[in-house]
């Protein structure tokens, strides 16, 4: 796609948005999404192999790096109980840390409790890869909900039987912090923290755009992920200020030697 022709598509998303938030059609939109029925939401498989092949060990019974993500889980879910907080912000000082693997790990896991809901949403606008890591491409996706073509139940997907609801994304997105700052954004922040259980948002990495920054608010907490070998200290040095002020849930150290994600 040409320069010209992805400016012409964000003007038409910036027109969009304008056009659902002022009209009608807001009003409709924001009655059905304030009663969310998730007996509405779209079932999927994941496939256990391409799964694996994506590093989504977390199911996974027998492996070392489940456990990991197991002990990320209990860890994590114990702080943010503690606290009272039921959504969080998962970032990374780049790209290319784990982030969107951890996420979905951590989201998996969680989902494997009885009796648990997790919302797992993609808002990775210039790096989506959690519909590609769960093979879940051609489904319905956010930017259906963002732009007024389907309510928030029929956009998500409920991964198999279990608690995961995922709100996946296939399109990028150049102008995400505006998107991110937008009503649509908000109501959507606002449901899933009304309707009980976790939220999950991959959120683009703090010093490679200014998204994170635009919906930390809508967030309780944050979960930093640093890779052994990548992170650099000064970048850390970086985000420790971007990050002042905000809660944080802890830090993951991932692609460590041992190769099993440790919390901290
Ligand atoms: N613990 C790990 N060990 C080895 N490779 C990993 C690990 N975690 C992620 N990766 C790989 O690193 C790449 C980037 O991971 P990803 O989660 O997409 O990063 P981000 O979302 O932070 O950009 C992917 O190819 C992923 O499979
Ligand atoms: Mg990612």
């Amino acid at each position: 796609m040409s320069l010209i022709e992805k400016a012409v598509n964000q003007q038409r998303l910036a027109e969009k948005i304008e056009e659902v938030s002022k009209g009608d059609h807001a009003q409709s939109l924001l009655k059905s999404k304030s009663s969310l029925d998730l007996s509405d939401v779209k079932r999927v498989t994941i496939d256990p192999s391409h799964a694996f092949e994506y590093r989504l060990a977390a199911t996974r019974d027998d492996d070392s790096v489940a456990s990991a993500y197991k002990m990320l889980r209990t860890r994590a879910a114990q702080r943010a109980k503690a606290n009272g907080w039921t959504s969080i912000a998962v970032t990374a000082m780049r790209a290319g840390e784990g982030k969107s693997v951890t996420s979905i790990n951590l989201a998996l896991s969680l989902a494997a409790q009885p009796d648990q809901k997790v919302f797992l949403v993609d808002l990775d606008f210039h790096n989506h890869s959690v519909v590609k890591y769960l093979g879940l491409s051609g489904h319905a996706h956010l930017m259906d909900f963002v732009r007024g073509n389907r309510g928030l139940a029929e956009a998500l997907v409920q991964i198999d039987n279990n608690g995961l609801y995922c709100l996946l994304n296939e399109e990028h997105i150049g102008d995400s912090s505006e998107l991110l700052m937008s009503p649509q954004m908000a109501d959507l922040a606002k449901v899933f923290g009304s309707i009980g259980g976790t939220v999950i948002y991959d959120l683009p990495p703090l010093l490679e755009a200014d998204d994170f920054l635009a919906f930390s608010d809508r967030v309780d907490c944050s979960l930093l992920v640093v890779s052994e070998g990548q992170t650099t200290r000064h970048d850390m040095r970086t985000a420790a200020e971007r990050l002042k002020g905000r809660e944080l849930l802890g830090v993951v150290l991932n692609k460590s030697r041992g190769d099993v994600p440790k919390y901290y």
